[in-house]
């Protein structure tokens, strides 16, 4: 009974988006609805909790529905909320995080309004490709799916990022026989570009001198390639590539990890700061090649922990000596409360599994300050109940949304000893 039709009206947004209506005590998820919305759906199969159903007719339009933005919308798994006004979605992201904070019984949490980064911002994207018979399609992976979306446009990524699509497909087309995948992973950085090619095969004379000259033709900062879970190879090098933190200079190892946009770093940088600040000793965890150590290194004297091996050559050499730098894997071994005890104040952003372990030994330690910077409210309302359980009062959360669209959002928390 996947094709019956019903008519409902939609409750509330889901975390993932999706409308969601109660019909004959099932919930309904539905893509492309809003609160209020009375419409004719179609139900579809098992999904979660309930099911799916999608849209057959819309019998009433909700008050903050808005055109969206990009003509893929709907099909393109990248965005899923470009159809609601401004003032409800940033409303929206902040409530993903009020409400995975009251599932772990922590109530009223101080959060404030989210700071929402405008379009044309991502200085990050990754880009999937196919190749097909005559031509490689390059976009993103549409929803539940792994067919991809060929961008005719994407008002998300900043327009330099977007002018690469065109080249990257015809180098592509080149590249991938029918079917064969490959990804692309462009960031831009104070240099220029800096890409790399995820494809798996190998590259013989004629493809290495193709690549670098589609390099010199796009203008890029440095070119590599890699296979899935390999690492990468530098085929054309044509300026040594920086990015700046809060103005510090940093190294950038090929395809390294950055926040995704330019204004929710800013955001982030001057969140953690004033959370630190005047503390004198800290601990930077999961610090990648430097976001938050290199800015906080100008004042105060930092410690910083990161398991990828490149980006702790890359801190190592960027602080030049200023910063003690360890490899660390800080989910089998973190820092136990000793340690921790030794700092000021922590700094932790862990990736959307969270930092259990670091949380439950700052929880034992006698740290006066903690900062978490997170993309997952689940994992962080978990962390965040394991340090008030341990005496630190949660003082304030700034919800920060460099996901435009997308269900994602980030945050920085800043957790202060009841009693130090
Ligand atoms: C969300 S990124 C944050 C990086 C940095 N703080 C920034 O803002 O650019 C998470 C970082 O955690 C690192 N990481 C992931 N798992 C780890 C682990 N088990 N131990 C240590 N570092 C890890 C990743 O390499 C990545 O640099």
């Amino acid at each position: 009974m996947t094709d019956a039709t019903v008519e409902i009206v939609v409750d509330r947004l889901g975390a993932g988006g999706d409308g969601i209506a109660e019909h004959d005590r099932q919930r309904l998820f539905v893509p492309n609805a809003l609160p209020g919305e009375r419409l004719l759906v179609r139900l579809g199969p098992a999904r979660g909790e309930g099911r799916s159903a999608t849209v057959v007719r819309r019998l009433s339009d909700a008050e903050t529905r808005i055109e969206a933005a990009c003509r893929h919308f709907g099909r393109c798994g990248g965005c899923v909320l470009q159809h609601l006004l401004r003032p409800a979605y940033a409303d929206w992201k902040r409530t993903l995080i009020v409400e995975a904070l009251a599932r772990r019984g922590i109530a009223d949490a101080p959060v404030t309004e989210t700071l929402v980064v405008p379009p044309g911002n991502r200085r990050r994207a990754v880009f999937s490709a196919v190749g097909r018979q005559g031509g490689a399609v390059l976009g993103f992976a549409e929803a539940q799916s792994h067919a991809i979306v060929d961008i005719a446009e994407c008002p998300v990524i900043a327009p330099p990022l977007f002018r690469l699509t065109a080249p990257l497909r015809a180098t592509f087309s080149t590249m991938l026989g029918p079917g064969q995948r490959g990804q692309a992973i462009a960031t831009m950085t104070m240099s220029g570009i800096d890409l790399v090619l995820e494809i798996d095969r190998s590259l013989d004379l004629a493809a290495r001198e193709r690549l670098a000259a589609f390099a010199g033709e796009t203008d890029l900062a440095r070119l590599s390639w890699r296979r899935p879970g390999g690492s990468a190879e530098t085929l054309a090098a044509r300026r040594t590539v920086h990015v700046g933190f809060d103005g510090v200079p940093a190294v950038f190892p090929p395809g390294a990890f950055v926040q995704a946009s330019l204004a929710g770093e800013a955001a982030l940088i001057a969140e953690v700061l004033a959370g630190v600040g005047a503390a004198k000793t800290i601990l930077d965890l999961y610090a990648g090649i430097g976001t938050f150590s290199l800015p906080m290194a100008r004042k105060a004297k930092v410690t910083a922990m990161e398991g990828d091996p490149e980006a702790v050559k890359a801190l190592a050499a960027s602080s030049r000596g200023a910063i003690t730098v360890e490899r660390r894997d800080l989910a089998r071994d973190a820092p136990d409360e000793k340690l921790l005890s030794g700092f000021d104040a922590v700094v932790f952003d862990p990736p959307r599994s969270g930092a259990r372990t670091v949380a439950e030994n700052l929880a034992r330690s006698s740290v006066a300050t903690a900062v978490a910077v997170s993309c997952n409210p689940q994992t962080f309302a978990r962390d965040a109940r394991t340090l008030i359980d341990g005496g630190f009062r949660l003082e304030r959360i700034r919800p920060i949304d460099q996901f435009l669209w997308s269900s994602h959002v980030e945050l920085v928390a800043l957790f202060r000893r009841e009693t130090p």
